[in-house]
């Protein structure tokens, strides 16, 4: 019954769009210029009535009579395929990888010609629950969401089920068994396993294997994000466990999160590079804004990455990419924001035409990519 009015609502939310694209109304894509963060309701606030974005009033949403009917297929597709309103939730928009990949998501869905709302979750899932409820009650056609934490899965899926409304969560994965409770949810993403080994493959391809000091060990310390992210808990022992795997024996000196965050990576970094000194032979850093903020360190320990010291990230930022390609760092492994927003836009639409997806089959991978300062130039 909700599927049905939903699809109806959508059809209608979807004409409206259409007319006020035609009518030039671009408030939406200025709001998500200006950030949306501004215009984020206040963690406290219920009222749906959010200003930046202008989705169609759905006053005129059929009831609960019943009248509606059978007809679910064609309202779907046309939906699907002439635009709508998309709300995307970003967990925090102070974070340099999110940035990259919520600019790539704008630019996919505005040049398919949804209009689409940013809301920044400003790192607080309260805040994000209250910014997906509004999008509900604006019966936004799909929604995007990067999910603060994703201990909180089970209730946003449980909210997105419950509204019917078709949604896909990116960059950080539930279980398998958590988005097999709605059938029109899926994950598009990357196996963070893969990113993890291929640091540790980067280490290996080194010429003594990131054994420095000769001393039969691999000493390294490991700046990690936010623990609570699948990203996290599989860099860090995935890095590991490629060493390990190839017969190189480690010791971990320090282990400390540094939750993404340039300056934690920085003070982490600084902090072990005065205990530990010389016995630290490779940094590994969950993301590259870690890195940087790690390489800031190293030099001003009077270290030189590559011959000294090793330094890995995720993400292949542009910040990194110029390291690796200076030899400041000793290789990234990509994120492929622009890939994972295109196939997050796939998965939508294909959403909006109908199709739902099995229990077991709600992750979506895209592939990372190892970068060298051979192929470092292929991404810059
Ligand atoms: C990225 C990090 C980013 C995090 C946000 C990870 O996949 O590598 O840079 O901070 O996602 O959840």
């Amino acid at each position: 019954m909700k599927l049905l009015k939903r699809v109806t609502a959508m059809a209608m939310a979807s004409m409206l769009t259409l007319s006020m694209a035609a009518c030039g109304g671009d408030s939406a894509k200025d709001a998500a210029a200006t950030g949306g963060a501004e215009d984020a309701a206040p963690a406290e606030t219920e009222a749906p009535a959010e200003p930046e974005t202008t989705p169609a009033e759905e006053e005129t949403a059929p009831t609960e009579d019943g009248t509606e009917a059978e007809n679910t297929e064609a309202p779907a597709d046309t939906a699907a395929g002439a635009g709508g309103n998309i709300g995307v939730c970003i967990y925090k928009f102070d974070d340099a990888f999110m940035t990259t990949y919520r600019n790539a998501l704008q630019e996919i869905l505005e040049g398919k010609g949804y209009t689409v709302t940013f809301m920044d979750g400003k790192n607080d899932q309260a805040e994000q629950n209250n910014q997906i409820n509004n999008f509900i009650a604006q019966e936004v056609d799909a929604l995007i969401i990067n999910p603060v934490m994703t201990s909180a899965a089970d209730q946003i899926i449980a909210t997105v089920k419950d509204a019917g409304v078709p949604t896909v969560l990116i960059n950080r994965e539930p279980t398998a068994e958590q988005m097999s409770a709605y059938d029109k949810l899926v994950y598009v993403g990357c196996d963070a396993r893969q990113s993890g080994t291929m640091q540790g493959e980067l280490i290996l391809d080194t010429p003594n294997k990131g054994d420095i000091n000769g001393d039969g060990k691999v000493s390294y310390i490991m700046i990690q994000g936010d623990p609570e992210n699948v990203d996290a808990q599989y860099r860090t022992e995935f890095s590991v466990k490629a060493l390990t795997d190839a017969g190189m024996e480690v010791e971990q000196l320090d282990l400390q999160r540094g939750d993404w965050d340039r300056n934690k990576g920085q003070e982490i970094a600084q902090n072990d590079l005065a205990k530990f000194g010389e016995d630290i032979e490779v940094v590994f850093c969950n993301n590259d804004d870690m890195a940087i903020g790690a390489l800031q360190a190293i030099q001003g320990a009077g270290r030189t990455v590559n011959e000294d010291i090793y330094l890995v990230g995720v993400d292949a930022l542009d910040a990194a990419l110029n390291e690796v390609a200076n030899g400041n760092m000793t290789g990234t492994v990509l994120n492929d924001a622009k890939g994972q927003a295109a196939g997050a836009v796939d998965a939508m639409e294909a959403l909006l035409g109908g199709k739902t997806y099995a229990a077991g089959e709600q992750s979506i991978y895209v592939d990372y990519v190892k970068v060298t300062p051979e192929n470092v130039a292929d991404f810059q």
